[in-house]
């Protein structure tokens, strides 16, 4: 599974890329409103940062604006995916992008039947939105999962992305569930590597290891 960063400030992504494992980024207009940056220069550095995909949306309405304005935000670096809204305009968008030979993500996806239509669309990713539906009283997974089975039954390529993932137990089940993608806010990818138990096991370890008064360096 790629976990992605689900942010557009470029200070979380440079502090998270050090891992080695983040595999790219997304981020929405509300991320980039959150940074007060200029978006196209906070985009250019993001590049800079992350040689994996990263996921800039489009603002505009219409097919054909969201054309100009997909084909604009590509050209600030070979690894942008485009980001389209699930509306009949934005799965033309996508067809239209897609098949230029730009990697177009649908974002803002909450059936599976939207979902079919983004794979038929031609999108590399297609978005669901886990937490907003699990906020809404649904089953946010069970998606996954539904898309996941429609893909496999008619070998689509388009990739699923997990979205507005709010925790640890989301990225567990979207894993399980054969997500292809996580997109994470920094504080649920820096909590996937704690467990109270390694910590307690690590300075068990440690303690016993300076009571032999040995060095390994
Ligand atoms: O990037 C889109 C999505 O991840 C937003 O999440 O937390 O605003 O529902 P959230």
């Amino acid at each position: 599974m790629k976990l992605f960063l689900d942010t557009a400030d470029p200070k979380e992504i440079a502090a998270l890329v050090a891992t080695g494992l983040v595999d790219g980024v997304t981020t929405n207009p509300s991320l980039a409103a959150k940074t007060g940056l200029s978006f196209f220069e906070a985009l250019r550095t993001i590049c800079d940062l992350v040689p994996g995909s990263v996921s800039a949306e489009v603002t505009a309405l219409s097919a054909n604006e969201m054309i100009a304005e997909g084909k604009k935000l590509a050209k600030v670096a070979s690894n942008i995916t485009i980001k389209v809204p699930l509306t009949w305009d934005g799965l033309a968008a996508c067809k239209a992008l897609s098949g230029d030979g730009h990697k177009v993500n649908v974002t803002l996806c909450f059936s599976p039947n939207q979902a079919l239509l983004a794979a038929k669309a031609g999108a590399t990713f297609v978005s669901p939105f886990i937490g907003r539906l699990d906020d809404a009283g649904h089953d946010g997974m069970a998606l996954i999962r539904e898309i996941r089975q429609i893909y496999v039954n008619y070998g689509f390529a388009t990739e699923i992305l997990a979205a507005s993932m709010r925790h640890a137990t989301h990225v567990r089940e979207a894993a399980l569930a054969g997500a292809h993608v996580a997109t994470l806010p920094p504080p649920v990818f820096r909590g996937l590597v704690q467990h109270p138990l390694t910590d307690k096991g690590l300075a068990a370890f440690l303690e016993d290891w300076k009571k032999t008064g040995q060095k390994i360096l």
